[in-house]
C-alpha cells in the first residue's frame, strides 16, 4: 500500500507534523506501507498557467517541469493521500494551494477512473469556529474530492492557541487509533 503525504508548514515543531506522524504510526503498527512525504513549503512550484495543456489523457503533460512531475507519478501511484497544514486566512497555506490547483492536471479519466482514499488534518489558533476557516477548509475539500473521484477517510483539524503547547492539543493517541483502524 502506497501512502503519499503532502505537508505545508514550515514551523519546524509543527502541530500538522505530529498528527500525521501519529497516523501514519497508527497504520505502520498493523501493516507494511510505502510512504513519500512531500513538504510543500521546500519545493519548487510554479502557479498553473490554466494552459489545458494537461487534459491529454496521460499524467505528466503539465508544461511547467517543475517539482510536480514527480508528484503527478506518486499521487497516481497513491492508495492513500494525507494532507497537513495550518490554515492561514480562512484557507490552505498559499503554496499548497498553488499545488493543489496544479493537481488539478489530475482531474482526467487515467487518474479518477479509480478512487483514492484522502485524509485532512490542520490546525488553527482562532478559537471561534465560525471565524477560524473551518467551514472553508471543509467545502474546499469536500468538493474537490467530488471532482477528483476522491473518499475522505478523516477531516481532523486541532485548535492550538497562540501561546498554547503544542502536546496539549493535539491527542496523538486518538490519531494513532485511527490510523490503526484504517
Ligand atoms: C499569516 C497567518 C494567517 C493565519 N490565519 C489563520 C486563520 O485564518 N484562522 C486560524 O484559525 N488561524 C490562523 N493562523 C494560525 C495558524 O493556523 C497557526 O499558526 C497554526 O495553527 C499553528 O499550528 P502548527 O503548530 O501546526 O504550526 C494564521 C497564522 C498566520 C501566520
Amino acid at each position: 500500500m502506497k501512502i503519499v503525504v503532502i505537508h505545508n508548514n514550515p514551523n519546524v515543531r509543527s502541530g500538522t507534523e505530529k498528527m500525521l506522524q501519529a497516523f501514519l504510526d497508527g497504520i505502520r503498527d498493523k501493516r507494511q506501507v510505502t510512504v513519500e512525504w512531500f513538504d510543500v513549503h521546500r519545493m519548487n512550484i510554479m502557479s498553473c498557467e490554466l494552459c489545458n495543456a494537461c487534459k491529454t489523457g496521460r499524467i505528466d503533460d503539465c508544461i511547467i517541469r517543475d517539482d510536480m512531475i514527480q508528484v503527478y507519478k506518486s499521487a497516481y501511484e497513491a492508495d492513500l493521500i494525507l494532507f497537513g497544514f495550518p490554515i492561514v486566512c480562512w484557507h490552505v497555506p498559499g503554496r499548497l494551494k498553488i499545488f493543489i490547483d496544479r493537481l488539478f492536471a489530475m482531474n482526467q479519466d487515467v487518474f479518477t477512473k479509480r478512487q483514492r482514499d484522502i485524509a485532512i488534518f490542520y490546525t488553527y489558533h482562532v478559537e471561534d469556529a465560525e471565524m477560524s476557516g473551518v467551514s472553508e477548509i471543509e467545502r474546499f475539500f469536500s468538493k474537490g474530492a467530488i471532482v477528483m473521484n476522491l473518499n475522505i477517510i478523516h477531516d481532523f483539524s486541532a485548535y492550538i492557541p497562540k501561546d498554547g503547547k503544542i502536546e496539549n492539543y493535539i491527542d496523538v493517541g486518538r490519531l494513532r487509533e485511527l490510523g490503526n483502524q484504517y
